[in-house]
């Protein structure tokens, strides 16, 4: 057989696991492994690279993906052209690394295409699975942020708000403001009170302590308020950049209180790390699943991890609206129990 593999999307460490795995299992199968270059763009311009041993091997370590990646070649509009261009690849199936914009896509111009889906973001917000790789990265890279901020934060009596990625999901901000034990964590499914935040503060200031760490997600926002939006990708499947909640947290936050304040928007760091063991294990798990449904040509599902372990499920599950947090999770219970402000 010959299969194809594409990464879509944004990148997630672990993505370079899921081409190892996946090619290797094919490759020692005796199939010929095609990697798409740069998401959906390497289909339209015809871009490809043989997946060999040699191109793959030791990649699994590595944060980014080999292949290459986008998050702004819409199918839109040119929906003849991407499927005449996929079919004269001459796959007899694709395996597809990526979010439900990129399954969608797929699905709407070849439906009929022989299709697995590998579900992929950092923000682990993907409905039909229970978590998605990279997403432990990004927890580790905003923990260990926190962690090592306290030390400036402790020295010069501070308080620090520091921004996660997301999207409209909590689940960064959540894990790693966990991880790390921060005072305060502010995400999108639970839109804060000023009043009751400036209570919290107050408190703690009148403690006596030196420093406040305050994890907010990105897409977080007071009640009653608008998330910010930074600026927009025109071309992209979700255009809306969040960016802009921890500035002006802690502006408002040090002109409130007089406790002198910083913040640190982590951005792109959540996504340039290597990927943890967990993440490793995730996508080695996953790449292995992946390409023994091509072998068994169970087309139209997806690897999932659900109740423990990765199996497979349909396509279409990845498909739903984005899984957010739930406003009584429980890790959120957990954190209150902490005594964080949430
Ligand atoms: O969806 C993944 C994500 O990293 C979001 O958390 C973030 O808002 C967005 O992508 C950033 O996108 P870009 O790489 O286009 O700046």
């Amino acid at each position: 057989m010959r299969i194809g593999i594409l990464t879509g999307g944004g990148d997630a460490p672990g993505l370079n696991g899921i081409l190892e795995a996946s090619a290797r299992v094919l490759l020692q199968n005796g199939c010929e492994v095609i990697g798409i270059c740069d998401g959906f763009e390497g289909v339209f311009e015809h871009r490809t690279v043989p997946l060999t041993l040699g191109l793959v091997q030791n990649a699994h370590a590595r944060a980014g993906t080999l292949l290459g990646s986008s998050n702004r070649s819409k199918i839109d509009g040119r929906e003849a052209e991407f499927k005449a261009k996929l079919e004269s690849l001459r796959l007899d199936g694709l395996i597809a690394c990526g979010g439900d914009g990129t399954f969608a896509g797929l699905y709407r111009v070849c439906g009929e295409l022989n299709l697995i889906g590998v579900p992929k973001t950092i923000d682990n917000d993907l409905s039909g699975t229970e978590v998605t790789f990279g997403y432990d990265t990004a927890c580790a890279a905003v923990a260990e942020s926190v962690d090592a901020l306290r030390f400036t934060a402790e020295s010069h009596k501070r308080l620090f708000v520091i921004e996660t990625m997301g999207r409209t999901a909590g689940w960064i901000a959540l894990g790693g403001g966990i991880a790390s034990y921060a005072d305060i964590i502010l995400i999108p499914e639970r839109p804060f009170e000023r009043t009751k935040l400036l209570k919290f503060v107050r408190a703690k200031q009148t403690s006596g302590r030196r420093e406040l760490m305050i994890v907010i997600a990105e897409g977080a926002s007071a009640k009653n308020e608008a998330p910010q939006i930074a600026f927009e990708v025109p071309d992209s499947p979700q255009r809306e950049r969040y960016g802009g909640a921890a500035l002006s947290l802690a502006r408002w936050l040090e002109s409130e209180t007089g406790w002198e304040a910083r913040h640190v928007v982590l951005g792109h760091l959540q996504r340039a790390r290597h990927p943890t063991t967990t993440d490793r294990f995730l996508t080695l798990f996953m790449g292995v699943e992946a390409a023994r449904m091509a072998l068994d040509k169970k087309w139209g599902q997806a690897v999932v991890f659900r109740e423990g372990r990765v199996s497979r499920a349909p396509l279409a599950d990845l498909m739903k609206p984005a899984r957010l947090v739930d406003a009584d999770h429980r890790w959120i219970q957990c954190a209150k129990g902490l005594g964080i402000f949430i």
